[in-house]
C-alpha cells in the first residue's frame, strides 16, 4: 500500500493546549515550564508521549524507565519534544485475581490519557503480557501516530547445565516435583536461574509473541521483537523509535494506516510461524475490535491451517530468545513467510514503507533455530480452532504444543466447577481419573473467574503422572500461559459463566476430540444437552460493585476478544472543549 504523508509544517493538536497567547495557553505552558524548558519548546513541534508502563511490581518491564530516555534521546534528535507519562501497567506475575481481567481496563484508562493530554504521538513502551495488547488497543481507539518499542526478552536461564525457559520449565519442574523426579529444594534453586536478568518472558510466550505481533502488524520498527532486554541494541531500537515517531507525527501515519485486514493476516501467519501463544487469539480480536477490522475465529483457523512452524523456540520446541536473536529474529521469519507466499508484501509499517522493503534482503544465522518452511517444527502450526455443540462460537488449541495422539480421543469427561474445586480434588488418590480421560474445567472465562486466568493447562493428576503420563486432553473456557504446552482446548465459548454448554458437561459423559476435522462434540443427544442448558443456574461468583462488576457485566466473549463491549470501536483524538 502507498502511504501519501501529510504536509509539513501544520497545526498540531499539542498546540490546542500550547500555542497561541490566551489565558489558557498560558496557564498550561507556564505550568510545563516549572520543569524548565524553553519557549521554543511550545513553537509547533510534535510532542511525543512516551507511555511507560515501568513498574517495580512489573518485573519484567522493570529496565523500561532506562530504556525511555533512549527514546526521548532519539525524539529530541529528530526535534520532537519527549514526555514521558507513567500508565497502567498490568503485570502478569503479580495482579490477582489475573492481570486479563485488567487489560480492558488498562486499554481503557490509557485511551482516555492519550486523548485528554497535548501529545501528537506516542511511543508504547511495553513487554509484560497485557501491556501491549492494552496499549495497542488504546493506540487503536485514538488512532494518534503511535510506535511500540518492547523491552526485549531476558537471557537464557541455566539451571544445571541446562537452558531453562521462564515459566516453560516452571511448569515443567512443578509436575516433575508431583512425579517424584525432582526435589523440592531443587526446585526452590531453580527459582532464581530461570529468570536472571531484566526482560520478559524468554520463550515464545505471551510477552515473545506479543511482540512478534506488534512487528509483524507493522507497528514496531524491525527486528524490534527480539532483541535482548540487555543488549546494547535494545537502546539503539529505543532511540531509533523515537526519532521515528516524530516523523510519523509529520507524516500523519496513523494506526488506522498500519492496522489493516492484511496486516492482521500476517500477523496471524507469523504467529503460526512462529509457533505463538495462545493468548495472541483473544488479543489480536480486541485490537481488530479497536480499528473496525471484522476479524473473526475464523481468520484465524483459515489463514492460519497452512503455516508450518518454523521458529524451534520452546515451550513448542527447543531453543530460547536469545538465539532467535542471533539467528536474526523475526524479520527472517517474515521473509520466509513471503518467500513461501504467505505475507502480504505490501502491507505498511511504522517505517512508512511496505513490510516486504523491511525484510526482503535479511539472512538467516542458523537453520536448525529458525527453519526452512520446507524443514518446518511441525507442518501445521497455527491455531486450530474446534467448534461444535460443546464450543458453538469456539474453542481454540495449539496443535504445535499438543500430542500427536491426543489430537483425535474420545473419552470421559471428570469434571472440575471451578479452580478451587480442582485445586481441592486433582491431588486426591481416590479422584476416579485415569490417561485416557477428558479433564473439563468450568468457570474460568471472562466473565466467570472473572477475567480468564491462565489456569487451562490443569496440572495432571499425581497418580498419572507417576505412571510416567505427561500429557492428557483438558477443556475448559481459560486461557492458558503463552509459555506453557499440552494437549489443552481453550478459550470455550459461550464460557460456562454465561450459560454456554461447557456448564452442563457432567463426569462421565463422552466427549469427542477431533483437531483434524476441528470438532468439539459432547455425546448426549440434542434434546439431553437442550433440557440440561434450560435448567442450568449461574454459580460462578458475582462481583456487586467496583471494576469487577464492571468487567463482568459488560465483557464480551473470547471468540470476540473478552474487551469490554463499550469499548469497541475508534473513538479518535479530539482535544474536546478546555476548562480553564
Ligand atoms: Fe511478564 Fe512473562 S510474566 S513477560
Amino acid at each position: 500500500m502507498k502511504f501519501v504523508p501529510a504536509k509539513w509544517p501544520r497545526k498540531l493538536r499539542s498546540q490546542e493546549w500550547y500555542g497561541g497567547t490566551s489565558r489558557d495557553t498560558i496557564y498550561h505552558r507556564g505550568w510545563l515550564k516549572n520543569q524548565g524548558y524553553p519557549d521554543d519548546m511550545f513553537d509547533g513541534r510534535p510532542i511525543i508521549g512516551i507511555l511507560n508502563t515501568w513498574s517495580d511490581l512489573t518485573p519484567c518491564n522493570g529496565h523500561l524507565r532506562e530504556l525511555a530516555e533512549k527514546v526521548k534521546a532519539g525524539v529530541w534528535e529528530a526535534g520532537g519534544f519527549p514526555v514521558e507519562v507513567p500508565v497502567f501497567s498490568a503485570s502478569e506475575n503479580t495482579f490477582r485475581p489475573t492481570a486479563m481481567m485488567f487489560r480492558n481496563l488498562a486499554a481503557m484508562s490509557i485511551e482516555e490519557q492519550i486523548r485528554g493530554q497535548p501529545i501528537d504521538g506516542a511511543v508504547l513502551m511495553v513487554g509484560c503480557d497485557k501491556t501491549t495488547p492494552s496499549l495497542l488497543m488504546a493506540a487503536a481507539s485514538t488512532n494518534i501516530p503511535s510506535i511500540v518499542v518492547t523491552g526485549g526478552p531476558m537471557l537464557n536461564g541455566m539451571f544445571q547445565g541446562e537452558a531453562v525457559g521462564a515459566g516453560t520449565h516452571l511448569w515443567r519442574f512443578s509436575e516433575a516435583v508431583k512425579a517424584g523426579e525432582m526435589t523440592q529444594d531443587e526446585f526452590l534453586n531453580a527459582e532464581a536461574a530461570v529468570t536472571r536478568s531484566s526482560g520478559t518472558c524468554n520463550t515464545m510466550g505471551t510477552a515473545s509473541s506479543m511482540a512478534s505481533m506488534a512487528e509483524s502488524l507493522g507497528m514496531a520498527l524491525s527486528g524490534n521483537a527480539a532483541i535482548p532486554a540487555v543488549d546494547a541494541r535494545r537502546r539503539v531500537m529505543a532511540q531509533l523509535s523515537g526519532r521515528r515517531i516524530v516523523q510519523m507525527v509529520k507524516d500523519d501515519l496513523k494506526p488506522s494506516d498500519i492496522l489493516t485486514r492484511k496486516a492482521f493476516q500476517n500477523a496471524i501467519r507469523t504467529n503460526g510461524a512462529v509457533g505463538g501463544s495462545t493468548n495472541t487469539v483473544v488479543h489480536m480480536l480486541a485490537i481488530a475490535g479497536r480499528v473496525g477490522i471484522n476479524l473473526t475465529l475464523d481468520d484465524w483457523d483459515l489463514c492460519g491451517r497452512n503455516v508450518p512452524t518454523i521458529v524451534n523456540l520452546q515451550p513448542s520446541g527447543k531453543y530460547l530468545m536469545e538465539e532467535f536473536f542471533y539467528s536474526g529474529g523475526l524479520p527472517v521469519v517474515l521473509k520466509r513467510l513471503g518467500d513461501a507466499g504467505l505475507l502480504h508484501k505490501d502491507a505498511l509499517t511504522v517505517s512508512g514503507n511496505p513490510i516486504w522493503n523491511e525484510v526482503c534482503d535479511v539472512k538467516c544465522w542458523n537453520d536448525d533455530v529458525i527453519r526452512t518452511v520446507d524443514k518446518p517444527l511441525t507442518d501445521q502450526g497455527g491455531i486450530a480452532v474446534l467448534r461444535g455443540n460443546l464450543a458453538p462460537n469456539g474453542a481454540v488449541i495449539k496443535p504445535s504444543a499438543a500430542t500427536k495422539e491426543l489430537m483425535k480421543h474420545r473419552g470421559r469427561a471428570v469434571v472440575f466447577e471451578n479452580i478451587d474445586d480442582y485445586k481441592m480434588r486433582i491431588e486426591d488418590d481416590a479422584l476416579d481419573i485415569d490417561e485416557t480421560c477428558i479433564m473439563v474445567l468450568k468457570n474460568c472465562g471472562p466473565k466467570g473467574y472473572p477475567g480468564m486466568s491462565e489456569v487451562g493447562n490443569m496440572g495432571l493428576p499425581p497418580k498419572v503422572l507417576k505412571k510416567g503420563i505427561t500429557d492428557m486432553i483438558r477443556i475448559s473456557d481459560a486461557r492458558m500461559s503463552g509459555t506453557a504446552y499440552g494437549t489443552v482446548i481453550l478459550h470455550t465459548a459461550p464460557e460456562a459463566a454465561a450459560g454456554g454448554p461447557l456448564a452442563v458437561v457432567r463426569n462421565g459423559d463422552m466427549i469427542e476430540v477431533d483437531v483434524f476435522s476441528r470438532r468439539l462434540h459432547l455425546d448426549i443427544s440434542e434434546a439431553e444437552l437442550e433440557q440440561r442448558l434450560s435448567n442450568w443456574l449461574p454459580t460462578h461468583d458475582s462481583a456487586a460493585s467496583g471494576y469487577a462488576w464492571l468487567h463482568q457485566t459488560h465483557v464480551g466473549g473470547a471468540d470476540t476478544g473478552a474487551d469490554l463491549d463499550f469499548l469497541r470501536g475508534c473513538r479518535g483524538n479530539d482535544v474536546g472543549r478546555d476548562s480553564h
